[in-house]
Parts: structure tokens; sequence; C-alpha cells
């Protein structure tokens, strides 16, 4: 497609040729743009991964990237989202990465048939598609297959567009998604894609743990006073003591930024069994092998280019 949205776009099919051309990415490949190709990052957000990565993703692909910073921008002025597009696809913008705090900011953009491609880098508690897909790249290139493989997601699933975004992807590629976390946070969306569990048996059970933030800046300000890290870390935290309960072989995920001392304990970030900074790693390959398959769909690369 040439707009990439939400992980409802992908069939099984289309996440293997994104994680193989990611990988051939990673292996060296490079490819030839057309012409002079231009992208944006628009971001309503603060970001470090999503926005860097992206960035590095862009520039390795040859693509000069334009800054844009919301505060000094015209957006300030009453300029809709919609206006901002279409001024910047005016001037010559080819893609635009957009995070957005509005769930489906993107359907206005999309219903007015843009010409420049539209990556969506996070909207609200919706879709963070590019994640989910160095998500499923690092567990990939782990276990080689999703198929049984049973994948834990634990922590403040209510607010989460990763948890939204790779419940629903990892039960497709056959993976077997549990939760856990808070209760109050485990909603009727999410329970008919996997069962709660206690941390306690999660943890001598799962492949995958991936634990998620606590995103303070979702709560309401009552939650945040009440909230006590301690606490939360000690009944639904991936302690030191209940790491040394996984199998040999299970991975730790979690998208960061990372509470350390809070999802798990701090010097499990650097531990043998986590994945974090691979993730991040990834995070540019899977960036270059998405953008590459939208600028492809606009006639900017051949389609044998896009071929892992
Ligand atoms: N994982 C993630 O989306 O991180 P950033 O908010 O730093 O982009």
């Amino acid at each position: 497609s040439q707009n990439l949205v939400s992980v409802e776009q992908f069939s099984n099919e289309d996440v293997m040729a994104y994680l193989k051309l990611a990988q051939a990415f990673k292996n060296g490949k490079t490819i030839e743009l057309a012409r002079p190709t231009f992208a944006m990052n628009l971001f309503f957000e603060n970001s470090t991964r999503t926005h860097t990565s992206f960035e590095m993703a862009e520039r390795r692909l040859g693509i000069q990237v334009i800054p844009f910073d919301p505060k000094t921008s015209s957006v300030t002025k009453g300029e809709s989202l919609l206006d901002t597009l279409k001024t910047i696809q005016a001037i010559g913008v080819n893609l635009a990465v957009i995070r957005h705090p509005r769930d489906r900011y993107y359907q206005p953009l999309l219903d007015a048939g843009l010409s420049l491609s539209l990556i969506n880098a996070g909207d609200g508690s919706g879709q963070h598609p590019s994640q989910s897909l160095l998500d499923m790249l690092t567990i990939f290139e782990e276990f080689g297959h999703f198929d049984g493989l049973k994948i834990a997601i634990v922590g403040d699933l209510a607010h989460s567009r990763v948890a939204r975004s790779n419940m629903e992807l990892l039960t497709q590629l056959g993976a077997k998604v549990y939760f856990g976390g808070p209760r109050e946070w485990y909603g009727a969306d999410f329970a008919q894609y996997g069962e709660y569990q206690e941390m306690d048996q999660l943890v001598t059970e799962m492949d995958v743990m991936m634990l998620l933030r606590v995103q303070h800046e979702r709560l309401t300000q009552e939650n945040n006073q009440a909230f006590d890290a301690s606490a939360y870390h000690q009944a639904y935290g991936l302690t030191n003591e209940r790491a040394a309960r996984m199998p040999q072989h299970a991975i730790i995920m979690h998208p960061a930024p990372v509470n350390r001392g809070v999802e798990l304990a701090s010097d499990l970030v650097e531990a043998p069994q986590s994945r974090i900074f691979q993730q991040m790693t990834n995070g540019v390959y899977i960036r270059m092998a998405m953008i590459a398959t939208v600028l492809a769909h606009q006639g900017l690369l051949s389609a044998t280019q896009v071929e892992a």
C-alpha cells in the first residue's frame, strides 16, 4: 500500500515480506531512488526511538529529510492536520511520517486521497505499526517462526497502542497471547485475544515476556498520585526473582522508554535475555523496509528493488 497506518492492513505474507526486506537491509542491501525524494517527520507527541530511527532509515535510503517542529509550525495558528499535509505535498514532500495523540487521526488524511505517502508512527492509544513490525522481526530472529509461541503482554494495556498492534498481529501469525498487569487495564477488547494470568505463573511458561511502560502522561492526575512504583513492581513487574524462574530460552522485550525498577528490575534491561536494544536496532531496518515499500507504490523505486 502507499500508506501504512495500522497492522490490520498486513496479511501474514506482507509481514514476512517486511521482515525479509528488513533483514536484507540489515545485511547491507542498498537501493537507488528514481529521483530526489523528500520526507517530513511530523511528531505531535514526544519520541526518541521512533522519530530518530525513522530519520535514520530515511537518510540510509538516500531520502532528504525536511525538518518539522509542531511548536513553530502554523498548526499553532489553527491550521488543520489535513491542510498541513496538503501544504507539504504541494511543496514537494513525498513521505509524511506522523505521530499524533488523537486515535485514528489518519482517517481524514486517507479519505482526502493525498498523493504523498503516509506512515503512522503512533496514534493515541490506537496503533503503532512500525513498533509492531520491529517486534515481529526481533521475535522472528530469535525463534525463526511464530507458530505456537507463548507471548505475554504485561502492563499498561489500556493505554497501549503497542499492546493493541501486537496482540492483533501475533494472533494472526499463530502465536498464543497472554496478558498480565493490573486487572483493571485488562478490558473486554483484550480478553478476545488472550487470557489473563498472574506474573508468577506467566514467567515460568512464556517464550517472550513483553513488558509495557506505565504511561503516566495518559493516566488521570488522581491515578498518577495514587501510583506506587514499588508496589507495582512487586505485583506486576519482572523482578530479578521472577526473571530467574523464566525458561532458559525465554526473552525479555519492552518497546521503551523503560521506567527502570517499575516494569522490570533495572539491571534486567541489559541482561543476556533482554532484547530491548536489539528491538531499537531492528527499528531502523524495519522502517527502511516500510519506507521503501510505500515509495515503490509511488513509482520512486522499482518493484524488484523492494524484494529481499
Ligand atoms: N517505543 C517507542 O515508540 O519509543 P519512542 O516514544 O521514544 O518513539
